[in-house]
C-alpha cells in the first residue's frame, strides 16, 4: 500500500471533515461520489489497478491518503471477484462510493442490548447493489455502521472510500454473526 498526501483536494477534505458528523458525512458523500465520475482520478488511480488485481486472491487497500492527525483518511479499495470483507463496523464516519465494477453491500443492526462482551446479535437491514453511477454509501460510527463490502461478481471493482476522525483509538470491530460473536479491531 502507498500512502501520500493528496495534493489535489487535500484543502477541501481538511475543510469539512473536522466538521460535526451531520455536517461531514453528506459533504464526504459527495466527494467520494464526484470523486468516482472525475476522469483524471479514474484513469490516474483506478483504471491501472483493474490490470494489477486480476492476479490478487484478496481485497486489498491499493492506496491511502491520511490527512494530519488522522482527520481524514481516504483510501481506494480493490475488490477481486468472489472477496468480501468480514461483518464489521468503523470508529469512525465514513463514505464510499463504487468506481469501477459493482460493489455488494450488507447493513446489519444490533438486535442484542450490548451488555454482554463479545456478543453481539444481528440482523440484515438491507444489501444493495452499487455500481459508479449510484452515488456514495454512508456509515455512522460504532452500531450504526455495521456492514459487509464485497464484489461476489465476474469483473474486478474497485471503490474509494473516505473516512473521517476515529471516535476511539480502536479502528473498529469485527463481527462473526454465525456465531454471535464480536471482537474489537487492532
Ligand atoms: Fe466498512
Amino acid at each position: 500500500m502507498t500512502t501520500t498526501t493528496f495534493a489535489p483536494s487535500t484543502d477541501k477534505l481538511q475543510t469539512f471533515c473536522d466538521l460535526p458528523t451531520a455536517q461531514a458525512l453528506p459533504r464526504a458523500a459527495t466527494f467520494v461520489a464526484g470523486l468516482v465520475r472525475d476522469r483524471s482520478f479514474l484513469s490516474s488511480y483506478v483504471l491501472p489497478l483493474l490490470d494489477e488485481a486480476r492476479g490478487a486472491g484478496r481485497w486489498y487497500v491499493a492506496r491511502c491518503w491520511d490527512g494530519p492527525d488522522r482527520s481524514y483518511s481516504l483510501q481506494i479499495f480493490v475488490w477481486p471477484p468472489g472477496t468480501r470483507t468480514m461483518v464489521h463496523d468503523h470508529s469512525s464516519w465514513g463514505a464510499y462510493a463504487c468506481a469501477a465494477g459493482t460493489i455488494f453491500e450488507e447493513r446489519y443492526e444490533r438486535l442484542d442490548d450490548g451488555s454482554r462482551f463479545d456478543h453481539a446479535r444481528l440482523g440484515e437491514n438491507w444489501h444493495l447493489s452499487w455500481n459508479p453511477e449510484d452515488g456514495a454509501s454512508t456509515v455512522l460510527p460504532g452500531n450504526d455502521g455495521i456492514h459487509r463490502v464485497g464484489n461476489p461478481y465476474e469483473d474486478v471493482a474497485v471503490s474509494v472510500h473516505l473516512y473521517g476522525p476515529r471516535t476511539n483509538a480502536l479502528d473498529g470491530r469485527d463481527y462473526d454473526p454465525s456465531r454471535d460473536y464480536v471482537c474489537d479491531r487492532a
